[in-house]
């Protein structure tokens, strides 16, 4: 609702081969607007994911509401929050976590999306991606969403979600990762728009999002979802997705925080 109609040159969207941890700076300094890897993963691991969806427990629907079956499969800390203060449901959510890690070890997805992608943005950092942990304790990470009736437009950022810390690493930027195992023929697309949060957005709040006119006249980006895709943003830029009328979109994701001491850590 503030921005300009100048142009910022830096906030694009990146398709390129592999990850950098340049790509990974400038997406924690805000610069770039999104980072794309097309064939980040190749038809038959995306296909391999796809069969032992089946395997793993699924989001009860009423199935007379919603006839297609819908991935919603991992716990995600912003689900998690007790209060408005930001204190975690810490029983539920390290049950929900524990019932999460049990079905996905008895699901065997072999190769494994997260563990593949996790890796070769270790090897772009230099470092591997630890878990962020609570207490010691690695949090849940490498949510399923399956995302056909789109998402109201948004922010993620857990300095705000829990202002108190939630980890035992402090976390200075926030990028989200995305890869899509299943992709729409139409619809389904990802817009990040050159807006973080501020406080007069808030009046403009719907649901567990805010409407189109805090973000209008924003530069933005948008990016179809394709099969196979790798995808960093920076989400505590204003983010959405659009409905796919057709066709299942799925996507494994995942937030990465850069800390204090330079690491990088994942949850969900
Ligand atoms: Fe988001």
């Amino acid at each position: 609702m503030f921005c300009t109609t100048a142009l910022d040159p830096l906030f694009t969207a990146l398709d390129t081969p592999a990850f950098t941890d340049r790509h990974l700076a400038n997406l924690a300094a805000g610069t770039v607007a999104a980072v794309r890897i097309p064939d980040f993963l190749d038809p038959t691991t995306c296909h391999a994911a796809m069969t032992a969806l089946d395997r793993l427990p699924t989001a009860d629907y009423d199935p007379a509401r919603v006839p297609t079956r819908i991935v919603r499969f991992g716990p995600a800390l912003n689900d998690y929050r007790s209060g408005p203060d930001g204190a975690l449901d810490a029983d539920r959510y390290w049950r929900d976590a524990e019932a999460a890690r049990t079905a996905w070890q008895r699901a065997g997805m072999r190769p494994d999306p997260t563990g593949i992608s996790l890796a070769r943005l270790g090897s772009a950092w230099g470092a591997a991606v630890a878990p962020a942990t609570i207490d010691g304790q690695p949090v849940f990470g490498g949510t399923l969403r399956e995302i056909n009736a789109g998402a109201l437009i948004h922010y993620d950022d857990l300095n705000r979600e829990y202002p108190d810390g939630l980890f035992d690493q402090d976390v200075v930027a926030q990028l989200a990762f995305n890869v899509w195992v299943s992709v729409p023929e139409t619809g389904g697309a990802t817009t990040v728009w050159r807006h973080r949060w501020e406080p007069a957005d808030e009046p403009h709040r719907q649901a567990y999002g805010y409407q189109h006119r805090t973000v209008e006249d924003c530069q933005k980006v948008t990016l179809a979802p394709r099969l196979g895709d790798g995808l960093l943003f920076n989400p505590t830029n204003f983010h959405a997705v659009e409905p796919s009328p057709t066709g299942r979109r799925i996507a494994f994701a995942f937030f990465l925080g850069l800390t204090t001491m330079g690491q990088l850590i994942a949850w969900s």
